[in-house]
C-alpha cells in the first residue's frame, strides 16, 4: 500500500499538462471521487491496524499534494488562455457601477461664463469683503444719509460693538470693491467683481436675502458713454441667443450720472410677451452709468483727468433668463433633480 502511495506521489510531482483536456484528465485521475486516491482511502481499512496510522498520514499528504498541483495547473491554464485569446471574451455591455460625480451649480456656470466674456476684453477679476463699513457700501458711493437702502429693513447691520463702534453691515452690492480698487490703484482700472451680496428680504420665489452679483468698472482718460454701450452690447451678444435685442433705459443710481438700466428682449417668449417679461417683451438685466465725478474724487482720483463707467448685474437673474429658472429658492435648496439638469453644460 505504501509503495502505491509513493508511486502516485512521484507521478503527481512529475506530471505535466499542456491543454485543458489534460487538466481534466488529471482531475479525474487524482481528485475526483472515482479517482485513485479515493480508492486508496477505501482500501485503508484493509491495512493492518498497527500500520494504518502511518499509511493514513501519507495518504493525506498525497491528497493535499494532488490538490495543490491541480490548483497550480488550473492557474497555468487560465493564464495561457488569456494570453492566447481563447478565454471567454469580457462582456463590454455589462452595466458599470453608477458614477456619482457632482455637477457644477448653475450659478457657478453662469458666473464663470460672465467672467470669461469680460476677461477676453481686458477686464481682470477683483474681490473684497462681504462685511463692510457704511462708508465703502454707501458713503463713498454718494448715498445720502436718509437713503432708504440705509434702512434696517433693507440692509443687515452688524453689531457695532463687535467692530469697535463702527457701523458695519453685510454689503448690499459689490460696488464696495469698486471703491476699494479706486483707492488702491491708479487708473487705468478695468475690473469686474463677482460676489455674494445680502439684502433684508423675505425669502420667496422672487426675492432672497442672499444673492450674487457681478459688477464692473472701467476708469481711464476719455472713457465715455459710448464705451459703456459697446462693452455691454458685446457682453449681451456673447452671452445670449443670437438676435437678442438690447435697450438702455434712463434710470437713477446715487453713484452714476447719467445712469441707465439695460433691458434685453425676453429670452422666453422672444419679445412677444409672457409672464416672465410681464407681457412687455423686455427684461431688465443690469444697472449701469458713468461713475459720478464725486465718487471718483472720494477715492482720491482726479475727476477732471479721469472718467469711467460702471455696471452691475445679478447672476440669479441672468441664470433665470438663460435657463428659465422660475423660483429663486431652487438655487439654494440643493435638490439634485434640479442641479442634475445642468450636467455637462
Ligand atoms: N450697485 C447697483 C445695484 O446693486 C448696480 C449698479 C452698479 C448700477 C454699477 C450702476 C452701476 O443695484
Amino acid at each position: 500500500m505504501l509503495d502505491k502511495v509513493r508511486d502516485l506521489q512521484q507521478q503527481i510531482e512529475h506530471y505535466t499538462i499542456t491543454s485543458p483536456e489534460q487538466l481534466e484528465q488529471f482531475r479525474m485521475r487524482f481528485i475526483s471521487r472515482k479517482g485513485v486516491i479515493t480508492e486508496l482511502f477505501e482500501q485503508l481499512k484493509l491495512v493492518p491496524p498497527a500500520d494504518r496510522r502511518a499509511v493514513g498520514l501519507e495518504l493525506n499528504a498525497l491528497k493535499n499534494a494532488a490538490q495543490t498541483q491541480f490548483e497550480q495547473f488550473s492557474q497555468l491554464m487560465d493564464e495561457q488562455q488569456t494570453m492566447t485569446g481563447t478565454a471567454p471574451p469580457i462582456d463590454l455591455t455589462l452595466p458599470t457601477l453608477p458614477n456619482l460625480t457632482g455637477t457644477q451649480h448653475p450659478l457657478s456656470l453662469v458666473r464663470q461664463r460672465i467672467i470669461q466674456i469680460f476677461e477676453r476684453i481686458g477686464f481682470n477679476v477683483a474681490d473684497g469683503p462681504e462685511i463692510e463699513s457704511d462708508w465703502y457700501n454707501f458713503g463713498a458711493l454718494n448715498f445720502p444719509d436718509n437713503h432708504p437702502a440705509r434702512d434696517m429693513q433693507d440692509t443687515f447691520f452688524v453689531e457695532k460693538a463687535a467692530y469697535g463702534g463702527t457701523d458695519m453691515l453685510l454689503r448690499t452690492h459689490t460696488s464696495n470693491v469698486q471703491i476699494r480698487l479706486m483707492e488702491r490703484q491708479s487708473p487705468p482700472i478695468r475690473s469686474i467683481m463677482p460676489g455674494r451680496v445680502y439684502r433684508n428680504e423675505t425669502i420667496s420665489a422672487r426675492a432672497h436675502c442672499l444673492f450674487h452679483q457681478v459688477e464692473g468698472i472701467y476708469i481711464d482718460r476719455n472713457v465715455g458713454f459710448k464705451d459703456l454701450k459697446d462693452t455691454l452690447y458685446h457682453f449681451v451678444k456673447e452671452l445670449f441667443e443670437p438676435g437678442t435685442q438690447i435697450r438702455f433705459r434712463p434710470s437713477y443710481f446715487p453713484f452714476t450720472e447719467p445712469s441707465a438700466e439695460i433691458d434685453i428682449s425676453c429670452q422666453i417668449c422672444g419679445g412677444k410677451g409672457c409672464n416672465i417679461c410681464k407681457h412687455s417683451g423686455w427684461v431688465e438685466i443690469a444697472g449701469s452709468g458713468m461713475v459720478d465725478p464725486q465718487v471718483i474724487a472720494n477715492c482720491g482720483i482726479d475727476p477732471e483727468e479721469y472718467t469711467g463707467f460702471a455696471f452691475g448685474m445679478g447672476i440669479e437673474r441672468i441664470t433665470q433668463l438663460k435657463y428659465v429658472v422660475n423660483d429663486l429658492r431652487l438655487y439654494t435648496e440643493n435638490d439634485v433633480r434640479f442641479l442634475r439638469q445642468f450636467e455637462g453644460l
